[in-house]
């Protein structure tokens, strides 16, 4: 089994309504990401807004700090849900195996999760991924992709030995 890296992840949670304190789904997903061994390095509220979410992606993806960057929240159809669209501008390759799976298989325990417009890929040798708001779909769906997290991390960073 080849040896995975050392995952150094970024929470972006997208929301008009919540700071920093009152993020349970970004410290629910601290917790997950520990949990696998990875070191959170940032937590940052920014609000709905394209421009700013697409600032901090590349705050994280430019400075090469991190090598994940997991977001949360603003995947859905209102009018301010803008983290796919602000992903899609900075992401230079889509994975787009990871989202299908993480719809795929969290519609099995709700109906809902076709309803996330999440997407995932890579920048600068970091993994992006879109998870939505909720602390329950934020569960879910880092159950899905816990498993391939080291490997995706590793091949993202050019190490692609295996
Ligand atoms: N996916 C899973 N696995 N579990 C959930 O509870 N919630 C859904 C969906 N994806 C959910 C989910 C709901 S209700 C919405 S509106 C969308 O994610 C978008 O959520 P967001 O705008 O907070 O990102």
């Amino acid at each position: 089994m080849a040896e995975t890296v050392k995952i150094y992840a970024a929470i972006i949670t997208a929301s008009d309504s919540r700071t920093v304190h009152e993020d349970v789904s970004g410290h629910l997903l601290g917790g997950l990401l520990e949990s696998i061994g990875a070191t959170v390095v940032h937590h940052s509220v920014v609000c709905d807004d394209l421009d700013l979410i697409r600032e901090a992606l590349l705050s994280f993806t430019d400075t090469r700090e991190v090598n994940l960057i997991v977001t949360t929240g603003g995947t859905g159809l209102g009018p301010r849900d803008n983290t796919p669209e602000a992903t899609l501008t900075v992401i230079e390759r889509e994975v787009p195996g990871i989202a299908e799976a993480i719809r795929r298989e969290t519609a099995l325990q709700t109906p809902f999760a076709i309803l996330s417009r999440g997407v995932a890929g890579t920048r600068n040798g970091t993994l992006i991924i879109n998870l939505p708001g909720s602390p329950k779909g934020v569960e879910e769906c880092f159950a899905v992709v816990a498993p391939i997290l080291g490997h995706a991390v590793r091949m993202a960073t050019g190490d692609t030995n295996h």
